[in-house]
């Protein structure tokens, strides 16, 4: 398991110690992250090879995972995801738990990257969060927000945009960028560190919508490598 260390004199995440705290507490200030830390029991790794999934994303049924002929680590691991899967609906949300074997890379990303790997914000069109937790495998990344640019605001990419938008920098412009997702992703200030999000916390980030009290948190989903184990990650 690894620890989460808030980067040093940043005060965009707060450390939560329960599932009540980590749906309860409000976004403020400057907190648009909330992180419930923990030291899971069980083994994550016994049950992604256990399910033997394919390439590419795979969600996880609460049925294929109590099926499963597991050791009593094994055992435990699908317990705690069940239970996490469990508090999440309770609280009215929906969440999925998904074996990820890798994800779709845009093709050609052009101008804009707009995959999982880009750092981005989530979006809604009403009141929402994002809950995350990696069980397995890389965790997902975070950046300060004072460390990134949206990339829509990168003068030379705004002026990329332009061309293939192919009008006046106006409201049709914005609304091209929001329709394409072309908003929504970051680019790295100079000397930004990005954080991880480790493994077997329960995260609660912000999301852009209308009237979100804070910017929303940015982060994106980590590099896998061919023929790694994968990653188990329950996402809301
Ligand atoms: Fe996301």
């Amino acid at each position: 398991m690894s620890d989460i260390v808030p980067p040093v004199g940043y005060h965009g995440i707060k450390l939560v110690k329960s599932f009540d705290e980590l749906v309860g507490t409000a976004f403020g200030g400057e907190v648009n992250a909330l992180c419930w830390c923990r030291e899971l029991a069980g083994d994550y790794g016994e049950v992604l090879e256990v399910l033997a999934a394919g390439e590419g994303i795979t969600t996880l049924e609460d049925e294929d995972l109590e099926g499963l002929c597991l050791s009593e680590e094994g055992r435990l691991a699908v317990e705690v995801m069940l239970g996490d899967l469990r508090k999440l609906r309770e609280h009215g949300l929906e969440p999925v738990l998904d074996c990820v074997n890798g994800y779709l890379r845009d093709a050609d990303p052009g101008a804009v990257p707009t995959d999982v790997f880009s750092f981005h914000v989530d979006s809604a069109t009403a009141e929402a969060d994002t809950y995350l937790c990696t069980y397995h495998g890389p965790a997902s990344e975070g950046l300060r927000n004072d460390e990134a640019v949206r990339r829509v605001d990168v003068p030379e990419t705004r002026a990329e945009l332009l061309k293939l938008y192919g009008g006046d920098d106006d409201e049709g412009f914005r609304e091209f960028l929001s329709e394409n997702c072309f908003d929504l992703h970051y680019a790295m200030l100079e000397g930004a560190k990005p954080f991880g999000f480790g493994v077997g916390h329960f995260w609660r980030i912000a999301v852009a919508y209308q009237g979100c009290p804070v910017p929303p948190c940015i982060h994106r989903a980590p590099e896998t490598v061919p023929g790694d184990p994968g990653r188990l990650l329950l996402i809301s």
